[in-house]
């Protein structure tokens, strides 16, 4: 089910931790003025930090523990109750640390949306600098797709590159990615406020063919 064409489009962020690219959603969101409400921040932990930051700017918050579940399928069934009380357009996943059913993923198809730690489909999983570092990839970065249930794999919406330097760490690479995370994300969240973005035959296609890949705004991030 699509959005409807004119209408304020209500997101739902899912996070497991600390939260930075939700909150570049949300600080993009009001200071760019989207079409778009962050109508909820639910987590899968009680603990994880930005659930207190989205609390504390008034955004309705909310927590599923996975741990309470005795089953994937059950804990999947209680999350999608939780977030279809918000009644969201798109549901934005941010750091969100669980491995999502086929069910639970093929109910929201065409409006669940992921970012990865790499260039996919390089790197899908776990540990991605790390893997990006062991096999001496020059180029590193993120991906905005659209989640199916073969994980890590689906429609690609953006892009943003960043350089593999010489010495580099994971931990330099991570943080030089989040960078580019930081301003992919967002300008994908804005395209899906203002309705911009169709999915077809497996290809995303952006209206007014806006600019899908981005770059490290300086070779250290
Ligand atoms: C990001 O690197 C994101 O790509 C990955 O998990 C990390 C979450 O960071 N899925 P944050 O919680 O948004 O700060």
């Amino acid at each position: 089910m699509s959005p409807p064409a004119s209408a304020t489009r209500r997101f739902v962020i899912l996070i497991s931790g600390r939260g930075s690219n939700m909150r570049s959603l949300v600080e993009a969101c009001a200071a760019e003025g989207w079409p778009a409400e962050i109508a909820a921040v639910i987590a899968n932990k009680a603990d994880a930090a930005g659930l207190a930051w989205a609390a504390e700017r008034g955004i309705p918050t909310a927590v599923v523990p996975h741990k309470a579940y005795p089953t994937r399928d059950a804990f999947d069934v209680a999350l999608a109750e939780c977030i279809d009380t918000f009644a969201p357009d798109y549901v934005l996943l941010a750091g969100f640390m669980r491995v999502l059913t086929p069910a639970f993923v093929t109910r929201y198809t065409g409006r669940l949306v992921n970012i990865h730690p790499s260039l996919l489909p390089a790197f899908p999983g776990l540990h991605t600098h790390a893997q990006a570092l062991a096999i001496g990839v020059q180029a590193h970065g993120c991906t905005v797709h659209f989640v199916t249930p073969v994980l890590d794999h689906g429609p690609i919406i953006a892009q943003g590159v960043v350089p593999v330097l010489v010495g580099d760490t994971a931990d330099d690479l991570a943080e030089r990615v989040l960078g580019v995370e930081h301003r992919v994300y967002p300008a994908v969240c804005r395209w899906l406020a203002e309705g911009r973005v169709q999915l077809a035959d497996r290809l995303v296609h952006v209206e007014g063919d806006a600019p899908r890949l981005f770059f490290a705004e300086s070779p250290h991030g």
